[in-house]
Formats: structure tokens, C-alpha cells, sequence
């Protein structure tokens, strides 16, 4: 059944056609590949064959909850052994996806969302602060850093009650520096013929078993510190320890508490961090779009030091430009899905039950037929609402598919929009002229090595 679907020509025994692939960057590989085959490919790699999904027909049809499922496949399958059945990785099958979904997912509804304003306001504050004190000293900032110890603050805090002080460290907090080891060794696991894998990444395996060692002692201490003090404010941690199943009264086991951490410590600041670093990319790229967005901060907000809960939503524009960002770069930039049953894919390729296919997100969301032959110009009001109903479903995938899409998918917009709000508001930004977009790639997405200059804007009279 796979013979109709096109690959590339160089076929070599074992290795397939990942020898020439770029091993540090497979996405942005496969994206060369896809312009190359179009919208449904394959690529041999160590005697297997892997299906590629792009054109938005495809997706459309792979969307259809009925026929396909999430598959837990490459990348998202490597994590199993940090991340077990927690959320991201468990297998459709297995009862504590839905049980920790049910627990969990009261923890994203609004009145929690309320709840986490104030202390995503308060982390906000020290990013300034932190950006202030670069900006006395006549420093540029490090974006992708700087996210990343914002965002990690601001689970760790709303999540868990906890404090990783990142913005009182010079170089990023261990836990970071192990959870990208982890992503990053994941990914290579995907580039090396899976017998041979003890063998070719002795060394980068030895130093993910004390990586993944690391995170585990960091999550059980957290976890251990909540014990003792016998409850937080209702926090993420709260509802995992303590919260029973509201039909079967089941609850979460002390193993799974820890898998559900760390899926959240991780799944909950990487991926937003890279989408603000990429927004914060485009509107130091695009003054024009800068001045946008920060009139309409201006107008909403006014000088008010605290927005409230509410103001966030009303961020219209500003939440484009984020939108746009995940359009083109979608920091989780593929999902897989699998066939629940025999079908026809769209009509045209058949799939056995249980066969699954990749989605690769940043080709779906350029496709010219839906996003026009200027798919690559970043232009936030390809998201106003009547440009938005004018397309087809299913065309724009950030966060992912069905009954296993994202659950922090409100916390994330909530956090990012107000973050670009209070810095628009604050700073002027600019990029080194001399920059050049470099995507570093591990499972996720960062533009590497962006540093803006920021310069105060003066306060309104
Ligand atoms: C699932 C993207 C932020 C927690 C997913 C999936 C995607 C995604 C594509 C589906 C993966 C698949 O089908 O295999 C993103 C992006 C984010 C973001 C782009 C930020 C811009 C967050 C945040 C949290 C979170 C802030 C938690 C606070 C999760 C969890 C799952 C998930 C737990 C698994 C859900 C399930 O299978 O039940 N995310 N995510 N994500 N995400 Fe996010």
C-alpha cells in the first residue's frame, strides 16, 4: 500500500535516506523533503518505512476522531522513559490518560486560569526587573534564555508552589540544562538504528540516565515538600495528590503523580517559551507590527501597572502576532496519528489498523492552496475573524489534534499574550541587524541565539 507514496531517490541498504539528512535539525529536514515530494511522503530509515502528512486534505481527514488517534511514535515514544504514562506520553489505552485527564483538566477552566493571573503577573516582574538591569548596563538581553526562565517560573510557581530563583542565575537552572539533555537525546535516538543505539550514543545514553536521574530527584523533593506541608492553594500538585476521580473516586498513584510532574514541568514552559521567543523575533523584525500591537496595549490597558484577568482576552492583535508565529514556526512542530481501524486516508491511501502517519505542522500552515503563495511573510491579520472563517478547518494545528490535544493550551496564550503586552509596553525592541534566523531543533523549536537591544519607552504623561 505504500508504493504510491512518493519518496526520495537515493535509497541506500540499512541507513535508508537519512545518510545526507541533517541529524541536528530533522524537522527543517523534512520540510526540505516535503517541498520536494509533496503533500504525503515517506522516508526509509533503518529498514523501516515513516509516513510524512502535510497537505491539509490529509490532515483534515487524519482530524476525523472516529477513524485516527493520537499515536505515541518517535520523539513523543523516546520520552516514554522519563515521562511514562503521564499525560503527553501515555498510550490511548492505558487508564491513566483518562483519569488524570478528568483530575486535571479543572486545573485549565477559568476560575483556576483566574487564579493564576496574579502569579504570571508577578513573574512577569521579575523578567523586567531583570531586563532592566541588562538594559542599565548597556547589555542586550538573551530571548530564548530569558523565556525559558520565564516560563519555567511561571509553571513551576502556578503548577506547584515552587521557586527554581532562575532569574537569580547566571547560567540556566540545572533543570533546564537536563530537560533539554533529555529532549535533545530523544530526538537522537531517532537517527541511529535502534540495536545499535547502546552502542553509538554510549556516551550521550550514560549522561541521559543521570539527566533523567536529576529531574526525578528535582520532583520528588517537590513532591515531598508538599506532602509536608500538607496542601498548597489548590494548585496543579493539590489536584494530583489529592483530588479523587468525581465518578469512580479513583486517584492518581504516588508513581504517576511523578510522571505527571515532570510532564508538566517540561510540556508546560518549553514550548511557550519558544513561541515568545519567535513573536518577540517577528515584532523586532516588523516595527510597523511593534507599533501595532503596543497602540492597542496602550488602549486596552491604559497605564494600569496590573491588568486585570479580563484585559488579557481583549489583546486582539497582540494575540495574532502570536498566532501568526505558531503558524509559521509551531514549537511542537509535528504530531502523529494512527489508524483505529482499516481506512482510506483521504480517499486515496489505504492504512491498516494501527498505521500511523506524521503531521508536519509547519508545512501544513504554509501550504500556498490555503495560506497563498506569500505563506511565508509573517502577517498577524491572516488571523482576524473573517480571514479565519474563510479557510477550511483543520489548517492550523499548533497545539495538536482530538481528544489529545493540548491541555495547557489557555494557559499558554494567557501567559504569552500578557507577557508580549507588558513588554511591548515597556521596551522598545530591535534586533541585531546582522541576525539570521536559525531554528535549533530538540523535539521543539528555538530561534537560536536572538538577542534584542531594548531601549525604555518613556512613560505616558
Ligand atoms: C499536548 C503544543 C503549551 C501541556 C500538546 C500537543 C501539542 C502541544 C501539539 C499534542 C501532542 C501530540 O498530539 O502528540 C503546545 C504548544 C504550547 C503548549 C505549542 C505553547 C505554545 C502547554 C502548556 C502545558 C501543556 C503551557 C501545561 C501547562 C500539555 C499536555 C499535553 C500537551 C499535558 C498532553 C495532553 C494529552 O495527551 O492529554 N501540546 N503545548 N502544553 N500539552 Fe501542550
Amino acid at each position: 500500500e505504500l508504493h504510491r507514496i512518493p519518496h526520495p531517490p537515493r535509497r541506500l541498504p540499512l541507513l535508508g535516506d537519512v545518510l545526507g539528512a541533517d541529524r541536528h535539525r530533522p524537522l527543517q529536514d523534512s520540510m526540505r523533503f516535503a517541498r520536494e515530494l509533496g503533500p504525503v511522503f515517506r522516508r526509509r530509515a533503518f529498514g523501516k518505512e515513516f509516513v510524512f502528512v502535510w497537505g491539509s486534505r490529509f490532515v483534515a481527514d487524519l482530524a476525523d476522531e472516529s477513524r485516527f488517534a493520537k499515536h505515541v511514535g518517535l520523539g513523543v515514544a523516546n520520552l516514554r522513559p522519563l515521562a511514562g504514562d503521564g499525560l503527553f506520553t501515555a498510550y490511548n489505552h492505558e487508564p491513566n490518560w483518562q483519569l488524570a485527564h478528568d483530575v486535571l483538566a479543572p486545573g485549565f477552566g477559568r476560575e483556576a486560569m483566574e487564579g493564576y493571573h496574579g502569579m504570571m503577573l508577578a513573574v512577569t516582574g521579575r523578567l523586567t526587573d531583570h531586563w532592566d538591569r541588562q538594559l542599565a548596563a548597556g547589555r542586550t538581553v538573551d530571548v530564548p534564555g530569558d523565556m525559558t526562565r520565564l516560563t519555567l517560573e511561571t509553571i513551576a510557581r502556578t503548577g506547584f508552589g515552587h521557586d527554581f530563583g532562575s532569574f537569580e542565575r547566571e547560567r540556566p537552572h540545572p533543570f533546564v540544562t537536563a530537560m533539554v539533555g533529555t529532549l535533545s537525546y530523544a530526538q537522537q535516538l531517532n537517527s541511529v538504528p535502534g540495536p545499535l543505539a547502546p552502542l553509538l550514543l554510549r556516551a550521550a545514553a550514560r549522561r541521559n540516565a543521570a539527566d533523567m536521574a536529576y529531574l526525578n530527584r528535582t520532583v520528588d523533593g517537590l513532591v515531598a515538600a508538599r506532602r509536608r506541608s500538607g496542601g498548597g492553594e489548590g494548585d496543579l500538585l493539590d489536584r494530583m495528590l489529592a483530588t479523587a476521580h468525581p465518578e469512580t473516586g479513583e486517584r492518581l498513584s504516588a508513581e504517576n503523580v511523578r510522571k505527571q510532574v515532570i510532564t508538566f514541568l517540561v510540556a508546560g514552559h518549553e514550548t511557550t517559551s519558544g513561541a515568545l521567543s519567535f513573536a518577540l523575533y517577528h515584532l523586532a523584525r516588523h516595527p510597523e507590527i511593534a507599533a501595532r500591537a503596543r497602540a492597542e496595549v496602550d488602549r486596552v490597558w491604559g497605564d494600569t501597572e496590573r491588568p486585570a484577568y479580563d484585559r488579557i482576552a481583549k489583546l486582539r492583535y497582540v494575540r495574532r502576532v502570536l498566532d501568526e508565529s505558531l503558524r509559521l514556526w509551531p514549537t511542537a512542530p509535528a504530531f502523529a496519528r494512527e489508524a483505529r481501524q482499516d481506512t482510506v486516508l483521504a480517499g486515496e491511501h489505504p492504512m491498516r489498523r494501527g498505521a500511523w502517519a506524521m503531521v508536519l505542522t509547519p508545512m501544513l500552515h504554509r501550504e500556498p492552496e490555503v495560506w497563498g503563495e506569500d505563506a511565508e511573510r509573517f502577517d498577524p491579520d491572516r488571523f482576524t475573524a473573517p480571514a479565519v472563517r474563510a479557510r477550511p478547518p483543520h489548517v492550523f494545528k499548533p497545539f495538536g489534534t482530538g481528544a489529545r490535544a493540548c491541555i495547557g493550551r489557555q494557559f499558554a496564550l494567557h501567559e504569552a499574550t500578557l507577557v508580549l503586552g507588558l513588554l511591548l509596553r515597556r521596551y522598545d525592541l530591535s534586533a541585531d541587524p546582522g541576525y539570521r534566523l536559525t531554528v535549533a531543533e530538540r523535539l521543539t523549536l528555538m530561534p537560536e541565539g536572538l538577542r534584542l537591544r531594548l531601549e525604555r519607552r518613556p512613560r505616558r504623561p
